[in-house]
């Protein structure tokens, strides 16, 4: 069990998040009020329950009465309750905040208007809203709503795009609300394109009688900045051609317009972690912004496939020498297996993780309790590709065995994204990570 004391960062590491102090008298317009009584229900304690017997299991079992506090190490993807509140909304973040996250993500996209808008992509509007069952709105989708043909099996299909709509539709129209990220192929009816619901997550928080509004990025800032916490702001890569509605609205002026925005709002740099997957994003701001750049998330997915994950860690070199100071690649890329003589089969860091270390490069990773179940058939897929033989071997309780790596010295992650923030904050809680 590497973890334990072997974090050197932490030596270094700010005091923990100063709750009360930024949400001063006549700054915040929310309502809203710093979150000190974090409560992580549940599933951390039924997943350590799955674990099998091992040193990491007894030290996460002797944590289980302890007060938990918030922790940047637990980082809110998406909001942070995003397995079961419709992802990029105020329930989210707060859902998220309850579980410890001590950072909170806004995936940034625009309007036709130019204005700033919380979703995970430009165009997820069909399926992370009820958008198509609004005629008026409904209408000036991208792609509208073509039901399933039985006769020819083709899939129903949509695309609704931010781009597509002013601020003011998207936030004022009645009736519009956000949902669980689904879609379901087979429909023949736009209410019935909102099911495919994962069966792992659910629809419990936003039924009849409810309506998750979408949140403007000011909101986002207005309500991150009354619970106290840091921002993770991503800039999302356009799906429509730059620059778009107006020959200054370049790609360079998206990125600006973001910190334009924590600027307005007088948002400290040091609270704010600007994320993108376009380098030449985080080159922008290391260069016109250095005091957001110096924290600017480089996400990485150039090694998804066997054959590129040593293309992507040769690459580490050229972003540390750029001056790149943290990348972002998702859980996968991180660890792998080694299987001993006995056959039990151990998650170890990988060569990327090694290599990122060695260039001083800090590391954050993506996303914890996004795959479902890690037993079945999938064996927890994506994030788990690497690892795939220790879930086989081990399920649900290799979600710890992972972070666990991930904490070491060999990787050092100063932080971790999760759509249901209380797993990361327990095992944050439990080994003292508040970076
Ligand atoms: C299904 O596709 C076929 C072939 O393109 C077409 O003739 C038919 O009208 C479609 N059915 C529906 C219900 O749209
Ligand atoms: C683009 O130009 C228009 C008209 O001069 C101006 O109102 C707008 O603020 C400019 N936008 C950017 C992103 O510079
Ligand atoms: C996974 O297990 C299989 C079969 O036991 C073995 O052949 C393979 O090398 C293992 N993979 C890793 C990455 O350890």
């Amino acid at each position: 069990m590497p973890s334990t004391l072997s974090l050197c960062w932490l030596a270094l590491a700010a005091p923990a998040l100063a709750l009360p102090s930024h949400g001063g008298p006549g700054k915040d317009q929310t309502g809203i009020k710093p979150i000190k009584k974090i409560q992580l229900g549940p599933r951390p304690y039924w997943l350590v329950d799955q674990m099998e017997d091992s040193p990491l299991k007894t030290k996460l079992q002797s944590c289980s009465e302890k007060e938990m506090r918030p922790s940047r190490w637990s980082i809110g993807h998406r909001g942070g309750g995003t397995l079961q509140f419709p992802e990029e909304t105020e329930a989210s973040i707060i859902a998220g905040t309850r579980m410890g996250a001590g950072i909170n993500e806004c995936d940034v996209t625009f309007t036709s208007d130019q204005q700033l808008i919380c979703r995970h992509s430009q165009c997820d509007l069909h399926t992370t809203t009820n958008i198509l069952t609004i005629p008026s709105l409904a209408a000036k989708c991208t792609v509208p709503f073509t039901p399933y043909n039985a006769t020819t099996k083709k899939s129903a299909t949509a695309k609704c795009c931010t781009s597509d709509f002013t601020l003011e539709e998207l936030t004022q129209t009645k009736g519009l609300c956000a949902k669980m990220d689904s879609s379901d192929s087979k429909a023949t009816t736009p209410e019935a394109y909102k099911g495919g619901v994962a069966s792992y997550r659910t629809t419990l928080y936003s039924g009849p009688g409810t309506c998750h509004k979408l949140l403007t990025v000011k909101e986002y800032i207005a309500i991150v900045d009354a619970l106290g916490l840091d921002f993770t702001p991503e800039l999302k890569t356009p799906e429509v051609k730059m620059p778009f509605g107006s020959a200054n609205y370049t790609q360079e002026a998206f990125a600006q317009q973001l910190i334009d925005e924590f600027k307005l709002a007088k948002i400290n740099p040091k609270r704010v972690w600007p994320q993108s997957f376009l380098y030449d994003d985080v080159l922008y701001w290391l260069r016109a912004e250095p005091k957001f750049g110096k924290q600017a998330v480089l996400l990485d997915e150039s090694g998804d496939a066997p054959s590129t994950i040593s293309t992507a860690t040769a690459s580490l070199t050229k972003y540390a020498k750029d001056g790149v100071k943290i990348v972002a690649p998702p859980l996968q890329y991180l660890v792998s297996t080694v299987t001993g003589k006995d056959g039990t089969v151990k998650v170890v860091a990988s060569e990327y993780a090694k290599q990122a270390k060695k260039l001083g490069l800090k590391v954050i990773s993506w996303s914890l309790e996004r795959s479902g179940w890690l037993a079945d058939s999938t064996k927890g897929g994506y994030y788990y590709s690497t690892i795939a033989n220790a879930t086989a071997a081990r399920g649900e309780g290799v979600v710890f065995e992972l972070l666990d790596v991930l904490a070491s010295r060999e990787v050092g992650a100063i932080g971790v994204f999760s759509d249901w923030s209380a797993t990361v904050s327990y095992y944050a809680n439990c080994f003292g990570l508040f970076p």
